[in-house]
């Protein structure tokens, strides 16, 4: 098996002995690392690290490749969450009226937004729509991400939402990142159509047929006022379990619409956005498994309201950071940016913003055991920084990408 030993290492970053728990409240604050360390590679998986002070050397020299990391960091890679990235064309134009006075609402009524990116994508052969992701992903893994979720929901119709998750399956056997696939039909009402029956559409249709062809790892609803309610989300969510397939939701994003009760009572893997969530949604999410999941880069494209992320882990809470990358509210995949955003706006730590960026999100998409840290057994997706200070410096030097080494499942990429 091929071999891959990474050597003075100045701080290796995330070192967990068995990296199998989420970090909560008052634990984000630590982020466990080894100083001038080594790491060893065997095939796809991490098999052994230390200090260089004790390692044991090398007996066996054959199908092994050593990366002197002098002055460098070893992360383990960002997992993101939450993307919708299978889309067709962009929405520069969107963003060029929000500019001029409109907001997201405003331009969702005039058929634009979610219903302008279906149109777009509507047009779009399977062909395009892997080519134009392809793109996509190659630019989140240059940036330091090892496993990405992607939402559908750009169709809206059965055909077309079938389209986008056969084209995420495609990208599953194309791509060498981890991705898991989220059914989202209820992204929005298409037009032509009254909500009661498309409900029933995404219900009676949609589901069976994606739960039939395995389509899903998990079912998402956008639970906001002029789109979801909580009782259709919560509807939607027990058809989906009871095809077998877990529930996310898109909740109080834009304002408070009870999605954080939904997302709870459903036994929701996780609520993302957040923006407008409660004391009492906290009180919830303190009794559930569902993992709080913020976006920084939609909550700083829509100039929306902070979430209260500061609140949440002191009320020991956890809590997740990814993109949400979509060409609406966050066309940006770059998670390190993301990471900035918290620290600034949201006065997390960097401690706080990687456990949130890495084991934390890996368990917002069911891939804790395998992703998310340093750990003996779990999956060689990492990076190796630029010669950098220590790990404060990656949040604090904004929207600069300071990958300088991506191994994505043991290979060197
Ligand atoms: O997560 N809020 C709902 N969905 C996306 C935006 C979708 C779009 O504007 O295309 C989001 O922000
Ligand atoms: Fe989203």
């Amino acid at each position: 098996m091929k071999k891959l030993l990474i050597k003075n290492i100045k701080q290796l970053i995330q070192v967990r002995d068995n990296g199998d728990a989420v970090i909560a409240g008052e634990d984000m604050k630590m982020l466990p690392c080894i100083n001038d360390a080594w790491l060893a590679i065997e095939g796809d998986k991490i098999t052994d690290y230390g200090a260089m002070a004790d390692f044991p050397g090398i007996t066996d020299w054959s199908n092994i490749e050593v990366i002197d990391a002098t002055g460098k960091l070893v992360f383990p890679s960002w997992c993101d969450a939450h993307t919708h990235i299978v889309f067709a064309g962009s929405r520069e134009l969107e963003f060029v009226d929000r500019i001029n006075g409109l907001t997201y609402e405003q331009i969702f009524e005039r058929g634009g937004g979610i219903l302008n990116s279906a149109k777009k994508l509507a047009n779009a052969t399977e062909d395009e729509l892997i080519e134009q992701t392809l793109v996509r992903l190659r630019e989140l893994q240059l940036n330091g991400t090892g496993a990405v979720e992607i939402k559908s929901g750009y169709g809206l119709s059965l055909d077309a939402e079938l389209k986008i998750l056969r084209v995420i399956k495609k990208l599953k056997e194309i791509s060498p990142l981890t991705i898991k696939a989220t059914f989202l039909g209820a992204h929005a009402v298409p037009s032509g159509i009254s909500k009661e029956k498309y409900i029933d559409v995404v219900m009676n249709e949609m589901l069976p047929q994606i739960a039939a062809e395995k389509l899903a790892d998990y079912c998402d609803v956008f639970c906001e006022k002029k789109y979801f309610t909580k009782e259709e989300t919560v509807r939607i969510l027990s058809a989906a379990t009871t095809l077998g397939i877990k529930g996310k939701v898109h909740a109080e994003q834009l304002s408070h619409s009870a999605g954080v009760e939904a997302g709870v009572e459903s036994d929701a893997i996780s609520v993302d956005h957040l923006e407008f969530v409660t004391d009492n949604d906290i009180q919830l999410l303190q009794k559930s498994k569902t993992m709080p999941v913020i976006l920084p880069g939609a909550q700083w494209f829509l100039q929306l309201q902070n979430p209260p992320a500061r609140k949440m882990i002191d009320a020991g809470l956890p809590l997740a950071i990814s993109t949400d990358y979509n060409p609406g509210s966050s066309p940006s995949g770059n998670m390190a940016f993301n990471l900035s955003i918290a620290c600034v706006q949201y006065k997390l730590t960097p401690e706080e913003v990687i456990n949130a960026a890495t084991l934390n999100s890996a368990y917002a998409m069911g891939l804790l055991q395998s992703h998310g840290s340093i750990t003996v057994g779990k999956k060689a997706n990492l990076f190796i920084t630029k010669e950098i200070p220590n790990y404060a410096f990656v949040p604090y030097s904004f929207a600069t990408n300071l990958v300088e080494q991506i191994i994505i499942n043991g290979n060197k990429i």
